[in-house]
């Protein structure tokens, strides 16, 4: 809450309260150190607000009011536990309030949030002689985060910010084969974004080996951070918070950007905020163009994912379906594997399929018409090598440039039909394009036209922000940082993490 909100803060308080707050209170609390105010935004107005002092692990809630044009819709148990989840960050356990005692909206309330009245303050309430009820507890949590972060919009979502605008963030990516760092200004101004590529290292395999690539992580790490750093023209003293992908990926790479940023996180004492992998790869949208917010469905399409993701607000993710065996990028991979033309397959299929006909083999287009958002690669994959096997036993060459045009087509079909049925399931307006296989020409055509056909603004990132890099994780991690998001110094990498956990 700033002192910008005051006009619509002594408006609502009049409104709301026999004995309101001025607006010297307000100023005057606002301008201490020992109070935290928080406020809900709607449509970039003021609707509601929620203050507190605290000392040592002891806070006294002093205000919490919506106007009451938008009560009923939840907006004070999230600014509650917004306002306590803030306090329990400075290390508070111990809570006290007073209401009055015919409130029962607001003693509810606060009895939700563990709340217990335990005496009163007879004729308290000068002006109607009301009793106030003193509640407290000592075992405080907030309640209900997920429940605040569906409630609460992007402008409520900054105001809670504890972080300062223009906030500058080194942002650190290691899940897969590359090793990245970023850095980025107040969540769109990138000052630098390194990318070391192992694929050269992979390429001999076919495909990542794990073991490989943690080792490359850990030999890369420290050079990529300090070229982000010096790319940006800043050094570890001028960030406010550190950002890391730490989940889902191959453990063992995860692991050392991890470490590397829960290590500066605690040398350094800023704050550390963890980023879903598949996260960053929609936000290499919103890095690209402005325009594209919730709501909105993105299809994530890389070397080991294909979800179909709908995204109602900021921070809120519903997962409407994904693969139930290969990832779409790792189709491409097998299928380039299996014709020894190298790695990773996705570039090289794509290319060849430029001078091929789409429409020569007729692929399976599996789970087409499932009629949910399910995906299955493995079944064409094998499609594909068996028609190979098929050709060399007859004793025919394989035409590869139309081989390669047929299996893109039937992957691309698949994926751009599921799509269309996403968004119109959802009626949201946006859609997105995001992960290393949105850097397929032919998909990003097909999916464009196919969306523009149903009045959807389309977004498909610039190539480079396509496959991994840390500017994605710099600009999620932006994000996350400003509705409050932390991540514990003993957290650990999850491999399976799953988007929305
Ligand atoms: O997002 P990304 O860099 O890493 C993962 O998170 O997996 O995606 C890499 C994947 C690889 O499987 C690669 O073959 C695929 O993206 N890819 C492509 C193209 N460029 C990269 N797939 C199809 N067509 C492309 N042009
Ligand atoms: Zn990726």
């Amino acid at each position: 809450m700033t002192i910008d909100d005051l006009d619509t803060a002594v408006a609502i308080e009049r409104a709301s309260f026999p004995r309101p707050w001025t607006r010297a209170m307000f100023a005057e609390d606002l301008s201490r150190d020992d109070r935290v105010w928080i406020a809900a935004e709607t449509g970039g107005r003021l609707c509601g607000y929620a203050g507190a002092t605290w000392h040592a692990d002891e806070a006294h809630i002093m205000n919490l009011a919506v106007e009451s044009a938008h009560r009923q819709q939840g907006l004070a148990t999230a600014l509650l536990s917004e306002l306590l989840e803030l306090l329990v960050c400075r290390g508070v356990h111990r809570a006290t309030l007073e209401v009055r005692e015919h409130n029962d909206a607001a003693r509810r309330l606060y009895e939700s949030a563990g709340f217990r009245a335990v005496g009163a303050r007879p004729g308290y309430y000068t002006e109607t002689g009301e009793d106030a009820v003193i509640m407290w507890t000592d075992d405080l949590a907030a309640p209900g985060a997920s429940a605040r972060l569906e409630v609460l919009g992007e402008h409520a979502a900054q105001a809670l910010s504890d972080v300062p605008a223009n906030e500058l963030v080194l942002a650190i990516e290691s899940s897969c084969d590359e090793t990245a760092a970023a850095v980025m200004r107040g969540g769109t101004e990138l000052l630098s974004s390194v990318v070391a590529s192992q694929v050269d290292f992979h390429s001999r395999f076919g495909g990542v080996v794990p073991e490989i690539a943690s080792r490359k992580h850990t030999e890369a790490i420290v050079a990529v951070i300090d070229e982000a750093l010096t790319e940006a023209g800043v050094g570890f003293s001028d960030l406010d918070a550190i950002a890391v992908t730490y989940g889902p990926g191959l453990v063992g790479a995860l692991v050392v950007g991890l470490a590397y940023a829960k290590g500066l996180a605690l040398a350094t004492g800023l704050p550390l905020v963890g980023v879903n992998h598949l996260e960053g790869h929609i936000f290499a949208n919103m890095l690209a163009d402005e325009r594209v917010a919730p709501p909105l469905v993105a299809l994530v399409v890389s070397g080991g994912h294909t979800s179909l993701v709908h995204m109602p607000e900021w921070g809120v993710y519903r997962t409407m379906g994904e693969t139930l065996d290969d990832a779409a990028g790792e189709a491409f991979d097998k299928v380039a594997k299996f014709l020894g033309l190298g790695y990773p397959g996705g570039p090289i299929i794509s290319k060849l399929a430029e001078a091929g006909n789409a429409a020569a083999i007729d692929f399976p287009r599996a789970m087409m018409h499932s009629g949910d958002y399910s995906f299955s690669l493995s079944g064409l994959k094998t499609s594909v090598i068996n028609h190979i096997r098929h050709e060399r036993d007859a004793g025919r060459e394989v035409d590869v440039p139309d081989l390669a045009a047929s299996f893109q087509q039937a992957v691309i079909d698949v994926q751009v039909s599921k799509a269309v049925k996403a968004v119109k399931e959802t009626g949201v307006g946006t859609f997105c394009l995001a992960g290393g296989v949105a850097a397929n020409r032919a998909l990003r055509q097909a999916m464009t036209l196919a969306m523009e056909a149903n009045g959807v603004l389309v977004s498909v990132p610039p190539f480079a922000l396509c496959t991994d890099n840390a500017a994605m994780i710099a600009a999620a991690g932006t994000h996350r940082l400003r509705r409050g998001d932390r991540l514990d110094l003993d957290a650990e990498a999850v491999p399976n993490l799953r988007l929305g956990e």
